[in-house]
């Protein structure tokens, strides 16, 4: 089996970040969406790797390398613009050759892993096979109608009304089969060649088509408040390690990682939190939920249920909590003034303060 890995999207709900950085690049728990990503596949035994890519090919290819460091050997292929997931199997059709492949959204977090849904594949063997979740309001997915034992009747993209509460999440599962579907649908009302048609095609075709319905923890981290969970939800699993320094001044709680180089002096660290590589923590209290990049700098704050990225600085700010900092984003106080703020605020940036 191979694995094509999606990582071409732009990311607009998760701007300003996705401005500087291609979202699959977003850490949860100070690692890349994309490298749980590739763990998961890697955890099947699967160890050649298409990555799609679009603009932002330079820094996907400097996160991930050749993959040489994760056993992987990995193949970048360009897509030139949001086309469609269809349109990234019909790119990557030499890639994949008449290969089973698992086909991986790069910004779809299943921390739980993927071998129990790759082993119903392999069991049955069907044409393809997609991942259903349940989700109150289904409308911005594709939805699946399926038979009692779990055969797939009818899938619709994004219907305005559903006819099942089953999204389909961002792992599917093919045989070479769908290629000819790929090859006989158009293109959506947006433009894009869906793979939610792709597949429908196989069902009117008579293929078959089975799904399984996940019940372990999936998040598409497409927006900050997702992000913000779901590195809630990985740093519940966080096994404790402390590579930096701790003064005897510092109290650390909980399961807390720091890692080399990073200094914690005069503070509490109330786990599970993570600080990087690198990192100064001074007279703060960072916790519980938080992680911290690598190379930041925190003194006289405290931070909780909260992301800063590498680089990112702040300084003698009490209430900081379910933020999301930049890479080298600066957040702090103007002299003694308790009543005013200073802002210096990118495009479509969101700041709330206190009424
Ligand atoms: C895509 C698919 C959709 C699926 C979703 C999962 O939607 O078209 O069927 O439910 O991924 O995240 P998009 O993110 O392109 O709107």
């Amino acid at each position: 089996m191979k694995a094509l890995v999606l990582a071409g999207g732009s990311g607009t709900r998760l701007r300003p970040f996705s401005y500087s950085m291609p979202k699959q690049l977003i850490p949860v728990a100070n690692v890349p969406v994309l490298e749980y990503v590739v763990r998961n596949v890697l955890d099947l035994g699967v160890t050649e790797i298409g990555v799609i890519v679009g603009d932002r090919v330079d820094e996907i290819r400097k996160a991930l390398g050749d993959g040489s460091r994760f056993g992987a050997r990995l193949t970048y292929i360009q897509q030139d613009a949001p086309r469609g997931l269809a349109h990234t199997v019909a790119i990557a059709r030499d890639f994949l050759g008449d290969d089973d492949f698992v086909m991986y959204l790069g910004d779809n977090m299943l921390p739980e892993g993927i071998a129990d849904i790759a082993e119903e594949f392999t069991t049955h063997r069907s044409a393809a096979h997609v991942v259903v979740y349940k989700v109150p309001d289904p409308r911005a997915f594709g939805v699946a109608e399926l038979g009692p034992g779990g055969e797939v009747l009818r899938l619709v993209e994004k219907p305005e009304q559903p006819r099942s509460d089953l999204a389909l999440i961002g792992v599917y599962f093919f045989t070479a089969a769908i290629h000819q579907a790929v090859r006989a649908i158009e293109p959506s009302a947006r433009g894009e060649l869906e793979i939610t048609d792709a597949i429908q095609w196989l069902v009117s075709a008579g293929a078959d088509v089975r799904a399984s319905q996940y019940e372990g923890y999936w998040k598409d981290t497409g927006n900050v408040e997702d992000v913000l969970e779901c590195n809630r939800y990985v740093l519940e699993s966080l096994r404790p390690a402390v590579e930096g320094e701790v003064d005897d001044a510092s109290v650390l709680t909980g399961p807390v990682v720091i890692e080399e180089g990073a200094r914690i002096v005069r503070s509490r660290i109330e786990g599970p939190a993570i600080i990087g590589a690198g990192t100064v923590v001074e007279d703060s209290h960072i916790g519980p939920h938080t992680s911290i990049g690598r190379g930041c700098v925190v003194a006289g704050s405290r931070l909780e249920y909260s992301i800063a990225l590498d680089g990112a600085s702040v300084t003698g700010v009490q209430g900081l909590s379910s933020s999301l900092i930049g890479r080298s984003a600066t957040v702090g106080t103007v002299g003694e003034s308790t009543d005013r703020y200073r802002l210096v605020v990118g495009d479509d940036t969101r700041v709330e303060v206190a009424a």
